[in-house]
């Protein structure tokens, strides 16, 4: 079974409604590590519409697990990692307008910058992910550049309209997830990631670990949310 690391965006999108102190995203990491997480993710965007500086500060002190920032390439944010160095840092496309992340990052363009980027967070001993399409041409950029980790976006089986279109996309990230691991990377998942969808990404033995957020975090509005990190957990060893 992949290991889960949970995304806590969304209880600071909660908190910024307010401008205010609560929800805590550090209160949220310490319940979903004592619910069994294996990871807290946290995205420090540029425009800091949630998560924020004191944030990342803050989990970085605290996570007992492993500590995952995502993060662009922007100079500003990859100097504020290269300070906190959190355990891993998984860069990923970033648009102001955009809702979530849309994407893969596109590794063949822009493979000077992300290089640059990877080589600077290395050097402060930071593991190094990059966030890709399950699509060869992309992989294989991402492994020329030297990082040991890519994450697969799953948005596109998670959003499939039919049945058949959802097994087509979990076959190209089945393959892809085989392709990279036969060139040594460890491969993880996410994006868009519920309890509906995850079971049978969850089966491909190869990934790792999977980064579920906004299922997981609107799930828990109802039970609470030791109960639905724990339901996560279960549905993906089911
Ligand atoms: N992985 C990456 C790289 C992401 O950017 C996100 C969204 O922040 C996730 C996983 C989690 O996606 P979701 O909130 O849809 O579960």
């Amino acid at each position: 079974m992949p290991k889960l690391g949970v995304n806590i965006d969304h209880v600071a999108t909660l908190r910024q409604a307010r401008r205010g102190y609560e929800p805590d995203p550090l209160l949220a990491a310490k319940l979903c590590e004592k619910a069994g997480a294996h990871s807290i993710v946290a995205h420090l965007r540029e425009d800091r519409r949630h998560i924020n500086d004191e944030d990342i500060e803050l989990l970085k002190k605290n996570v007992k697990t492993r500590f995952n920032l995502e993060m662009s390439i922007n100079p500003e944010i990859v100097q504020i990692a290269c300070q906190i160095k959190p355990d891993q840092a998984t860069l990923v496309p970033e648009r102001r307008q955009e809702i979530t992340t849309e994407g893969g990052l596109d590794v063949l363009k822009y493979f000077t910058p992300i290089q640059k980027v990877t080589h600077l967070l290395k050097a402060k001993d930071i593991v190094v992910s990059l966030f890709v399409a399950p699509d060869k041409k992309q992989i294989d950029a991402a492994y020329k550049i030297g990082v040991n980790m890519i994450e697969l976006h799953t948005g596109h089986y998670a959003s499939a309209k039919t049945k058949q279109e959802q097994t087509k996309e979990l076959k190209k990230i089945k393959t892809m997830t085989y392709y990279a691991r036969r060139l040594g990377l460890i491969v993880n998942a996410g994006h868009g990631l519920n309890y509906q969808n995850t079971e049978r990404i969850a089966e491909i033995k190869e990934i790792a670990e999977l980064n579920i957020g906004h299922s997981i975090i609107s799930k828990a509005v109802f039970v609470g949310l030791e109960e639905a990190v724990k339901d996560m957990l279960k549905v993906m060893a089911s």
